[in-house]
C-alpha cells in the first residue's frame, strides 16, 4: 500500500486518522453532521464550540460518537471577553441600516465564549482525541487540565513569531493558517494583525508537525502543501459548500463564483479581523472600523439587520467568511468530497515520486 509522505504519515500515527485532512472547526457554519461526514472518510472531523454551551457540547460529542469513529477534534476561542463597551459611535454608524432596513434594536444576541472551567469539565468527561485552540492558549491550569485529559492540543499559528513561540509551548501540531484563510485570523501576538501568506509560514515552520490552512480546495492544493513540509492540512471554505454546512442559500449561491473572490480582511462583524466576501456592510462602511466594538461585541447591534436581510433573501449584513478557494469549491456532500480530496492527492503524491 502507498504511504503518504513522512511528515503526514506520523500525523496519521499521531491522530489515529486515515487521511491527512482536517475538517475545519467553523463556529456557525458547520456542526455534527459535518464533523461525522469528515471522520466517515478517514480524516478528523471537528465541532465548534465557540458559539456552545456547555451541555450543547456535551450533546454535540455524543451524537458524534454515535454515528462515527475516528479523531474528534473540539475546537474553542481563546479571547479574553471584556465588560460590555460603550458601543454608541457604532450603533451611530449602523442608525441609516437601520432606517433603511425599517428595524429597531434587538436583544443582545449570544456572545461567543472563550475556554473556560465549565468547557474544559466538558473535555474531561468525553475526552476527545484533540482539543484545538484559536486566538492563542488557555491559561496554564486549563491548559494542563485538556492535557491529562489526553487530549492532543493543536493551536493556530498565523505568523512565523506565533508558530515558533507555540512550539515552545509544547503544542503536538500548529495550524498554520494563511492570509489566504477564511474566517477569524486566530492572531494573538503582537499589536497588529499581520496576514502572512501560507507559503512564508510553511517556509519557516518550527520543528513540530504544522498543519497547513488557508485556500486549500482540492488534491492538488492538499499535495502541494504536502510536500511544502506541512503533516496535515485543514479546511474551512470547501465544506461550506457540502450540504452539511450551515449557509444559509444566499451565501452557497455565491461560492464557486467569480464573486466570491471579492473579499477583505474585515473587524465589522464581530471586532476582529476575518476574511470574508464584500458585502453591502463592508462596501459602504470600509471593511475596517475603529467604532466597531472589541470581539465578539459588534456582531450584538448587527443582529437585527442580518435577520431582516436574510429574510429576503440578503447576504448585506451577513459574514460571509470564505478562504481564497471559495471561487473553485463545488457542491458535494462532505464525505464523498473528503474521500475524493484524500484519493486525488494521494494519486498526485504517488506520480511527483515515480
Ligand atoms: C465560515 C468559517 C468559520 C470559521 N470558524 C472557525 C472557528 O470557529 N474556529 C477556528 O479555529 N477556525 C475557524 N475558521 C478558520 C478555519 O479553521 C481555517 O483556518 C480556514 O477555514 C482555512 O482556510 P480555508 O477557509 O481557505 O479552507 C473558520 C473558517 C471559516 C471559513
Amino acid at each position: 500500500m502507498t504511504r503518504w509522505p513522512a511528515a503526514a504519515e506520523h500525523f496519521l500515527a499521531m491522530t489515529g486518522a486515515q487521511a491527512p485532512i482536517v475538517q475545519a472547526p467553523m463556529a456557525g457554519s458547520g456542526g455534527v453532521a459535518m464533523a461525522i461526514a469528515a471522520m466517515r472518510a478517514g480524516a478528523v472531523g471537528s465541532l465548534p464550540a465557540a458559539m456552545l454551551s456547555p451541555d450543547q457540547l456535551h450533546a454535540q460529542i455524543g451524537e458524534v460518537r454515535v454515528a462515527a469513529t475516528g479523531p474528534l477534534n473540539v475546537n474553542f476561542f481563546c479571547h479574553t471577553l471584556p465588560d460590555p463597551p460603550d458601543d454608541t459611535a457604532w450603533r451611530a454608524l449602523l442608525a441609516p441600516f437601520y432606517a433603511s432596513e425599517g428595524v429597531e434594536p434587538g436583544p443582545p444576541a449570544p456572545l461567543r465564549r472563550p475556554f473556560d472551567d465549565a468547557l474544559c469539565a466538558v473535555i474531561e468527561e468525553q475526552r476527545p482525541q484533540i482539543v484545538s485552540f484559536h486566538f492563542g492558549l488557555p491559561e496554564k491550569a486549563l491548559l494542563d487540565r485538556v492535557r491529562a485529559a489526553g487530549a492532543l492540543v493543536f493551536v493556530s499559528a498565523t505568523t512565523s513569531e506565533e508558530a515558533h513561540w507555540l512550539a515552545g509551548q509544547g503544542c503536538d501540531a500548529i495550524i498554520l493558517q494563511g492570509a489566504e484563510a477564511g474566517g477569524h485570523s486566530g492572531w494573538f501576538l503582537g499589536a497588529r494583525h499581520k496576514p502572512t501568506p501560507l507559503g512564508a509560514l510553511l517556509a519557516d515552520r518550527p520543528d513540530v508537525p504544522v498543519i497547513a490552512a488557508g485556500g486549500i480546495v482540492d488534491g492538488d492544493d492538499v499535495a502541494q502543501a504536502l510536500r511544502a513540509g506541512a503533516s496535515a492540512v485543514q479546511i474551512g471554505t470547501a465544506y461550506l459548500a457540502t450540504p452539511e454546512s450551515f449557509a444559509i442559500p444566499a451565501f452557497r449561491a455565491l461560492l464557486g463564483t467569480a464573486a466570491a473572490s471579492d473579499a477583505a480582511f474585515t473587524n465589522l462583524f464581530t471586532g476582529r479581523e476575518a476574511r470574508g466576501i464584500r458585502n453591502r456592510l463592508i462596501r459602504d462602511l470600509g471593511p475596517l472600523r475603529v467604532e466597531a466594538p472589541p470581539f465578539p461585541y459588534a456582531s450584538d447591534a448587527l443582529a437585527p439587520l442580518r435577520a431582516a436581510a436574510e429574510a429576503d433573501g440578503r447576504t448585506d449584513y451577513t459574514s460571509l467568511w470564505v478562504g481564497t478557494g471559495a471561487a473553485r469549491v463545488r457542491p458535494q456532500n462532505a464525505e464523498q468530497f473528503t474521500r475524493n480530496l484524500a484519493q486525488d492527492a494521494r494519486t498526485l503524491l504517488e506520480a511527483s515520486h515515480g
